[in-house]
């Protein structure tokens, strides 16, 4: 397995929460075009390229993992506006000059950042925009402060890496794109217990860190959680992105 390999996460990745409305408006808004082509890379399972098709967008969803793949094409099956590609941030293999807007979402941190944005530059028009967004729990709430002491006593050196990272330096020392701007807008997302507890095993930072820990730790966030709420689980997320676009050249 590859250190970014989603195979065996596909199955629960679906039950991840969706993006902040907000957050996708004010990125689909400022493309500036009626209903701007997408290259929406890394697409997984298809979060991010439902929110964008929902906005009107005809999305080019670009994704290596084929069991990632798969279950996004299922949840997009019967959309017009959508075509899924089998290809990497760094090698879409998609046409150049052909798109408004190159998305990431959560998939920013998986690719070779540099490669990754000479790639987008080269898929957009020369009035283009690039964005990159994640979903962070909110760990200032009483459950989710719990829950990251617990991983912290089980994954002592637990890191976010560059997932919760600023991501303007990297977009700026491309040289491609003008200074991004960064989106924040707060949602909460309810969901059964149960779903929410499943989908700590799509979670490939604690997978990839935790090791041959990661079942009995999942198993002791599901322990933790069904001790302190009932069958719905009420959980404070923040979509967090930047957002530039692509340097003039005329
Ligand atoms: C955390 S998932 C995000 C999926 C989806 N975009 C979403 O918003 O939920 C990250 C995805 O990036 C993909 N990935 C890993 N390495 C990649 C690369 N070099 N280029 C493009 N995608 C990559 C993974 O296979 C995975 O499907």
């Amino acid at each position: 397995m590859t250190t970014w390999d989603y195979t065996l996460l596909a199955a629960t990745y679906s039950l991840r929460p969706p993006y902040a409305e907000r957050a996708v408006e004010r990125i689909v808004e400022t493309c500036g075009v009626s209903r701007p082509r997408v290259a929406d890379i890394g697409a997984g399972t298809g979060h991010l390229t439902l929110d964008l098709l929902r906005h009107g967008c005809s999305v080019d969803a670009v994704e290596p993992n084929d069991a990632m793949r798969s279950i996004g094409q299922e949840r997009t099956s019967g959309r017009a506006a959508v075509r899924w590609y089998r290809g990497t941030a760094e090698r879409s293999g998609l046409p150049t000059g052909a798109h408004d807007l190159v998305t990431f979402g959560s998939s920013f941190n998986t690719t070779d950042t540099g490669p990754a944005l000479a790639e987008a530059a080269r898929m957009l028009t020369g009035r283009g925009w690039m964005a990159c967004v994640w979903n962070h729990r909110r760990l200032d709430d009483p459950l989710q402060a719990s829950i990251e002491a617990l991983i912290r006593s089980r994954v002592p050196e637990y890191s976010y890496g560059s997932r919760r990272a600023d991501q303007s330096p990297a977009i700026e020392a491309s040289g491609l794109f003008s200074p991004a701007t960064k989106i924040e807008e707060s949602f909460h997302h309810e969901m059964p217990t149960a779903d929410w507890t499943a989908a700590w095993r799509s979670h490939a930072t604690l997978q990839r860190q935790a090791g041959p820990l990661f079942d009995s730790v999942v198993a002791d966030i599901e322990a933790l959680v069904r001790e302190r709420v009932g069958d719905t689980v009420r959980v404070p997320y923040v979509t967090v992105g930047w957002l530039a676009p692509r340097r003039r050249t005329d």
